[in-house]
């Protein structure tokens, strides 16, 4: 699989107030393979929000480098094709839709591509079959559901037909439903080739992942397959981390002398160990 995402010795240094400069980043050296699905982890100021805004050029390196589908990030004249390619879905749904229906919202991000009326309404149609979406198309986002109007904001993301989707903690304000709709969304679309970077701090969602990048003071201090990252329960708690719950019973029913597979980490796998 060929490389998406490189980042090398990545640097990030924020001017802040009255000449006290930040540095969110430092050394990070990372690479997303096309159709990967990367979860991003860490403790509020590890540096995550930082190093997802360099994905699609938001904010540039002040050392090292980041590309894009081979295009340097510092690259003006691509700016466009680099933002285009990675597409970016926050926190909050309500900042993130302008439209006052549905199907005008995902259609936004296109028409500004100057795309044809067409193949505009191909693409809006498209996106929200993909995010489970299409049956409000004629809706008002006010009236949704928050994990609705997630859904709505990754489908008008996906209407610019991006390779790479950077989600930042794109569940953080949902209920519990909510957020299962969203990483449904997200591994469906994942499945069908789009490649994922998703921040979370709900470590039960980032278990999906392929990988799990986990950072620390603005660097990466692990990275892993979730079991590799999600069975060091100990080392995770001392950096201020919670563990999946399945990880973390698991965990304790081992101290007390229960014989569990380390890699034990989704509920799944937990009820299968201890009623095969
Ligand atoms: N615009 C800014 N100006 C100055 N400092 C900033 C700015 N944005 C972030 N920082 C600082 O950079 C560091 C990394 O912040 P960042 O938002 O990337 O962390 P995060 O891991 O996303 O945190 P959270 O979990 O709270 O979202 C923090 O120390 C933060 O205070
Ligand atoms: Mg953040």
């Amino acid at each position: 699989m060929g490389e998406l995402i490189k980042i090398e010795n990545l640097r990030h240094t924020y001017p802040g107030y009255e000449g006290r400069e930040v540095v969110a980043l430092t050394d990070i050296n990372l690479t997303v393979n096309q159709g990967e699905f990367v979860a991003v982890i860490g403790t509020n100021g590890s540096g995550k929000s930082t190093l997802a805004k360099h994905l699609n050029a938001l904010i540039l390196p002040t050392g090292g480098r980041c590309l894009v589908n081979g295009i340097d990030t510092t690259d003006a004249e691509r700016v466009w094709d680099i933002r285009q390619q990675v597409g970016m879905v926050f926190q909050n749904p309500d900042n993130q839709i302008v439209a006052a229906v549905v199907e005008e919202d995902v259609a936004f991000g296109p028409e500004n591509l100057g795309i044809p009326p067409a193949e505009i309404a191909r693409r809006v149609t498209e996106a929200l079959e993909l995010v489970n979406m299409e049956e409000y198309r004629h809706h008002g986002p006010h009236l949704l559901s928050g994990g609705q109007k997630q859904r709505v904001a990754i489908a008008g993301v996906l209407a610019m037909r991006p390779k790479c989707l950077v989600l930042d903690e794109p569940t953080a304000m949902l209920d519990p439903r909510g957020r299962k709709e969203v990483l449904d969304s997200v591994c469906r679309l994942n499945k069908e080739g789009i490649t994922v970077v998703y921040i979370t701090h709900f470590m039960e969602e980032a278990v999906v992942a392929h990988r799990v990048v986990v950072m620390e003071q603005g660097q990466i201090s692990l990275t892993g397959t979730p079991a590799e990252i999600f069975s060091q329960v100990e080392r995770l708690k001392t950096m201020g981390l919670d563990v999946p719950p399945a990880a973390e019973v698991a965990a304790c029913l081992r101290k007390r002398g229960l014989k569990l597979d380390k890699n034990i980490i989704s509920d799944e796998q937990l009820v299968v160990a201890l009623c095969p």
